[in-house]
């Protein structure tokens, strides 16, 4: 056997195997999706707003770091002020413990956030296992991947914020992964730092990478949306209660607190690991810097180019086509396409029309809603043609 035949064989023996778990995910994901419509109705069936989950705990961020921010104090500095050490851990307690209800507004912080990646990792397996993140649904995928990774990032600054001796320990272990680079390395240790060393410049950069980078989370949101006409975004008020309730629940349970305070002059090695934001240290101390580069940069690429490298689950697309002299130019399926795959362009010459829909082949899921939006029978799937859905209809009638 030559060696691109065996390659083959290998890849359709692969395909095969990922192509029975996504079928069988698909499955799973799906019954369980019918017993909770069974259970407590498809208008509060938390599979229909997968990706309004993270959202709403995004608007509980930044609320709640709006308050911690107003009382934070960047800097690792032991000045006094009257007498009062002032400086970021100081701050921190002085927010958890003596502000009225400050602790409960970081118990809200922390937990919204790492409530934000569980369900953020929900959404993206739950958008994975049904197929509906590939060919005109690449964009979302791509972007939820960087948003995904922002998220994990952001949520670490916050925890260098607090400067206790976890945030020491994470400060330096980071500086380290970031020197066994090999050329951006050393710009990228500058960068994190703000300098070469641990100062009170550094405080304040890593204060200035966590909100700038939770407002930049904005703009790639933005690119995330853009390609859906009305993505579910806010779920049902009842829902929104539930969950901030459950919020609340944890923050009693589980109060927040700080370790000691960080002292440059030790080597703190043991800390708390957050699962949900600090996983990524446990891996860095358990292997290699370089394998655990490899890996991770290795799991970042696959994981935005997948969508290229997997069979359909659904049927093939087969865009839809405008039959050009019966368009009115009406934009009603522009206004109901949900993939933005519709434009409308100016007629051509000679037309008793202003405009003219075109259909942006790349992003059109074949989904026929424009089909039933015209009016003028000008827009059809050319592999379902009206007569054959009349049949189908008719057919379905008669059994009944
Ligand atoms: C900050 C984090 C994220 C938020 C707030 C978010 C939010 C949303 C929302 C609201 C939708 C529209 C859902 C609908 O209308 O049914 C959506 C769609 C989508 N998201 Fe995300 N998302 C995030 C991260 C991710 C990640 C990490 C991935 C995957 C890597 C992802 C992949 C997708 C895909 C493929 C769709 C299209 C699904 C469809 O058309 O049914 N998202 N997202
Ligand atoms: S079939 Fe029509 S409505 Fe559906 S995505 Fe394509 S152009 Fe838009
Ligand atoms: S709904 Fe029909 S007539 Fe109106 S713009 Fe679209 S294709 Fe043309």
């Amino acid at each position: 056997m030559t060696s691109s035949v065996k390659n083959e064989t290998n890849n359709n023996w692969l395909k095969q195997v990922y192509n029975q778990f996504i079928e069988a995910a698909n499955k799973l994901t799906l019954a369980i999706e019918d017993g909770i419509n069974t259970a407590i109705t498809s208008k509060y069936n938390p599979f229909y707003y997968h990706g309004a989950l993270p959202q709403f705990y995004l608007w509980v961020l930044f609320l709640s770091g709006l308050l911690l921010f107003a009382y934070y104090v960047p800097t690792i500095d032991n000045a006094y002020l009257s007498n009062r050490l002032i400086n970021a851990w100081t701050s921190v307690q002085y927010i958890t413990n003596s502000l009225p209800f400050g602790g409960v507004i970081r118990g809200i912080h922390r937990y919204s956030g790492d409530a934000m990646v569980l369900f953020i990792f929900l959404h993206a397996i739950r958008v994975w296992f049904t197929d509906r993140y590939r060919q005109y649904r690449w964009i979302q995928w791509a972007t939820g991947v960087i948003l995904l990774l922002m998220v994990l990032f952001i949520g670490q600054t916050g925890y260098y914020l607090v400067w206790d001796e976890r945030s020491l320990l994470l400060t330096r272990m980071t500086v380290s992964a970031l020197d066994a680079l090999p050329i951006i390395g050393a710009p990228l240790k500058a960068w994190f730092l703000n300098g070469d060393t641990i100062t009170n410049l550094t405080l304040s950069n890593f204060l200035f990478i966590h909100i700038g980078l939770s407002f930049a989370l904005l703009f790639v949101l933005w690119l995330h949306y853009v390609r859906m006409t009305r993505p579910v975004i806010t779920p049902p008020p009842a829902v929104n209660f539930i969950l901030v309730a459950a919020i609340l629940l944890i923050v009693f349970l589980v109060p927040i607190s700080s370790g000691n305070m960080a002292n440059l002059n030790t080597q703190p090695n043991t800390y708390d690991v957050d699962w949900f934001f600090l996983f990524n240290y446990w891996l860095m101390a358990h292997m290699p810097m370089s394998v655990f580069w490899i890996s991770m940069t290795a799991l970042a690429v696959g994981a935005t180019i997948l969508p290229w490298f997997v069979k359909t689950v659904s049927p093939p697309v087969t865009p839809a086509e405008v039959v050009i002299n019966k368009c009115t130019g009406c934009s009603l399926c522009y206004r109901d396409c949900p993939y933005q795959a519709i434009e409308m362009v100016p007629a051509p010459a000679g037309s008793r029309f202003k405009l003219l829909a075109t259909v942006n082949v790349p992003r059109c899921s074949s989904c026929g809603i424009c089909v039933g939006a015209c009016a003028f029978d000008a827009i059809d799937l050319p592999q379902l043609p009206d007569a054959t859905v009349l049949t189908q209809i008719k057919s379905l009638a008669e059994v009944k």
